[in-house]
Parts: structure tokens; C-alpha cells; sequence
């Protein structure tokens, strides 16, 4: 699967985002090792603290079908920035894939790629608990 076509999922899981609060819808596409793409979207609550990001929303989609290593995930927000994973989601992707591929992409279509190990420089992850 393309960047592109990646992105083109993202940008159909933001259609399905709940974000009445800040108005804000963002979908993620999670591609799996084996290239299977698992989407996510946004959730919101009145509880504001309660709220799940669409990378999380992906993430724990795709752990619960089982999968548990991943290649890409592609962020859309309809924004005129560039859209980059909040620290939690960075956390919780870093679990399971910490090289992974992050794209981002803006409304205008143009995207920036980054590697995940370099948004979440010197982590804490599971070796550290066994030392
Ligand atoms: N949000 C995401 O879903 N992903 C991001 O990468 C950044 C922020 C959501 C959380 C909240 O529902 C809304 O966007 C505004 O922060």
C-alpha cells in the first residue's frame, strides 16, 4: 500500500470521529506487520479526561484482533498542520513498534513522515523493567 492510499484511509476514519468538544476529528490507519490496516478515530467524552485519540483507538483495535507489531500508521486531522501524535499515543505505539513509520498529513494533502524512535527520543519501554 502507498503513503497515499494509507493517508486516504486515515482520512475516511476521521469521518467516523466523535469530537463534539473540540471539534477536532482525526483518523489514524494502523498497518500491521502482515499489511492488514486497522482504522481508528477520535473519541470524545463529557468527561474530557475519558477521551481516546484515533492512534490509540487503532492501536487497541488491533491488539485485541491480535497483531502486535506494526510497519505505518498514517494520521489525517483535516488541519492546516501537520498532525503528530500526542505523548500517550507515542507511549503506547512505541510498546509495541518503536522504529515504526509515522505520517502525518494536513488538509491540503501534503504529509511529513517521521520515524517513531525519533518523536520518542531516550523512552522508557519493557527492557527497562527487566533491568
Ligand atoms: N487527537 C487525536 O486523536 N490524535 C492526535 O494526534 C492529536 C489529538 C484528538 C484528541 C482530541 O479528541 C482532539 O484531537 C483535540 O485534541
Amino acid at each position: 500500500m502507498t503513503d497515499r492510499e494509507l493517508i486516504d484511509l486515515a482520512a475516511e476514519a476521521a469521518k467516523t470521529a466523535y469530537a463534539p468538544y473540540s471539534h477536532f476529528p482525526v483518523g489514524a490507519a494502523l498497518e500491521c506487520s502482515d499489511g492488514k490496516v486497522v482504522l481508528g478515530c477520535n473519541v470524545e467524552n463529557a468527561a474530557l479526561g475519558c477521551s481516546i485519540c484515533a492512534e490509540r483507538s487503532a492501536l487497541c483495535h488491533a491488539v485485541q484482533l491480535g497483531y502486535r507489531s506494526f510497519r505505518r500508521i498514517a494520521i489525517y486531522a483535516g488541519s492546516t498542520g501537520f498532525c503528530t501524535p500526542c505523548g500517550t499515543c507515542r507511549q503506547m505505539l512505541s510498546e509495541f513498534s518503536p522504529s515504526m513509520e509515522v505520517l502525518s498529513a494536513r488538509a491540503d494533502g501534503r504529509y511529513v513522515s517521521y520515524r517513531l524512535s525519533d518523536l520518542l527520543p531516550v523512552s522508557f519501554g519493557r527492557a527497562e523493567l527487566e533491568r
